[in-house]
């Protein structure tokens, strides 16, 4: 689908966004592992908790969805059942390496695939630690189709993370809930802690590393879940508000994980005027309203140790960049290469469409200049956060633009277009 989009004169309003795509996963998932039933509410309606969720019924949770609110009756501890079918995680990386860590528990086989772009990228990330832990993990040379065979027990392992991911450090910790012993995982640098809070994981600091441990005293029970808005999902409607003269937003009940707010607080370093209100941190999740308000940027240094808690953000920081004073930098993401679409090579692509001389790297990109047209076409890669984001850019160029392939927005957020409509005049 090629969508356009017109030039935005002003943003003014409300907006409620949908459940979190990390904490609905796992929301899903531990609740599918407890036995008994678990609400959660506001679910994220992307087609990513979508594949999660067929995946888990397929293996014999039940999981009944009104309006935002999903029951789910749990299975207990390593009652799964064999699915019938392969099971297909979609675009979701998320759901294909967290299933592997409790998949590699039960006692019998599944095969997981996934789309064509979740089907290039790397598994030998999970494929090593739950091995060490005894898994049986065969794959076509370390991608997917994953075939996850009946193993004996599994064993508790200390495992320290080579790349700063949650989704490596998920995978290891709910395979860790399957072990009489305990599970340590160390972290250099911390990465978003969703698992690990809502399992009410014991985690402390040495040495600036985290250490999370983990063992069978620590399977879930059933519980109710509020799922906060996506801040990533935000991400897109904040930058759109700041760069545009004149406006002001309200999203209501956002995530506020601290592991989850280096965008927002980088955005303030560069001169955004965003505000916390309202905010509740007696809930395992904490989150609360932001406003913002346009405004002048700078671009700042990104720092090394906060790439893990803004990297789905690049690509929409990257459109603040264009606006923002002085040299836009990015080094040390070299994960970014390893996403939906290789995000690096994505935003190259895009910014050379509008004729910015931006230099690429192995591990990042930089370009100091300032937009030169008014008006342009993008590609989304197929990857939601590209097309999201060179959606805002097209809404803030003089004569607008156009983005193809947009349909790919639904693995986040089916309602993005609606949301603008609401906001915007
Ligand atoms: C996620 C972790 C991150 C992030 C992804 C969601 C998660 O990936 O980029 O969108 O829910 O655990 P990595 O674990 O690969 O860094």
């Amino acid at each position: 689908m090629y969508k356009t989009f017109k030039n935005i004169k002003k943003i003014n309003g409300e907006l409620k966004l949908p459940g979190d795509k990390s904490i609905s996963h796992r929301a899903l998932m531990i609740s599918a592992m407890a036995e008994g039933e678990s609400v959660i509410i506001n679910l994220s309606n992307g087609e990513d908790v979508k594949s999660t969720k067929k995946c888990l019924e397929k293996l014999g949770t039940k999981i009944f969805e009104v309006e935002g609110e999903a029951k789910v009756k749990g299975v207990g501890y390593k009652n799964f059942i064999k699915s019938k079918e392969k099971l297909y995680a979609g675009n979701s990386g998320t759901t294909a390496r967290l299933l592997c860590g409790i998949l590699a528990a039960q006692n019998f086989k599944t095969i997981i695939e996934g789309d064509e772009s979740l089907t290039q990228r790397p598994m030998q990330r999970i494929i090593e630690p739950l091995t060490q832990m005894g898994a049986n993990i065969s794959s076509n040379d370390f991608k997917l189709p994953l075939t996850i065979n009946p193993s004996n027990n599994l064993k508790a392992i200390s495992y320290t993370l080579p790349v700063a991911s949650a989704q490596v450090k998920s995978a290891v910790i709910f395979a860790g809930l399957h072990c009489d012993e305990e599970t340590k995982i160390i972290e250099k640098i911390p990465s978003r802690n969703h698992t690990e809070k809502m399992l009410k994981l014991r985690t402390e600091k040495k040495n600036g590393k985290n250490i999370i441990y983990v063992s069978k005293n620590n399977y879930p029970k059933e519980t109710d879940i509020f799922v906060p808005s996506d801040i990533s999902t935000a991400a897109y409607f904040i930058v759109l508000t700041l760069l545009t003269p004149n406006s002001s937003l309200l999203i209501r009940n956002v995530s506020l994980n601290e592991s989850r707010l280096g965008f927002v607080n980088h955005l303030i370093k560069m001169g955004a005027k965003i505000k916390f209100e309202n905010v509740n941190e007696d809930t395992v999740e904490p989150f609360g309203n932001l406003t913002i308000n346009s405004s002048e940027l700078k671009n700042v240094e990104i720092n090394k140790e906060d790439i893990p808690n803004l990297i789905d953000e690049i690509p929409i920081l990257t459109i603040a960049g264009l606006f923002a004073d002085g040299e836009f930098k990015l080094d040390n993401a070299e994960e970014l290469r390893y996403k939906e679409s290789d995000r690096i090579k994505s935003i190259v692509d895009n910014l050379k469409k509008i004729n910015i001389d931006v230099e690429e790297k192995i591990d990042g990109f930089s370009f100091n200049e300032n937009l030169k047209v008014e008006k342009a076409e993008f590609d989304s890669f197929n990857d939601h956060r590209i097309a999201m984001s060179f959606a805002v850019l097209s809404m803030l160029l003089k004569n607008g633009g156009s983005v193809n392939g947009f349909e790919c927005v639904n693995i986040s957020n089916p309602d993005f277009i609606e949301q603008i409509n609401g906001i915007s005049n």
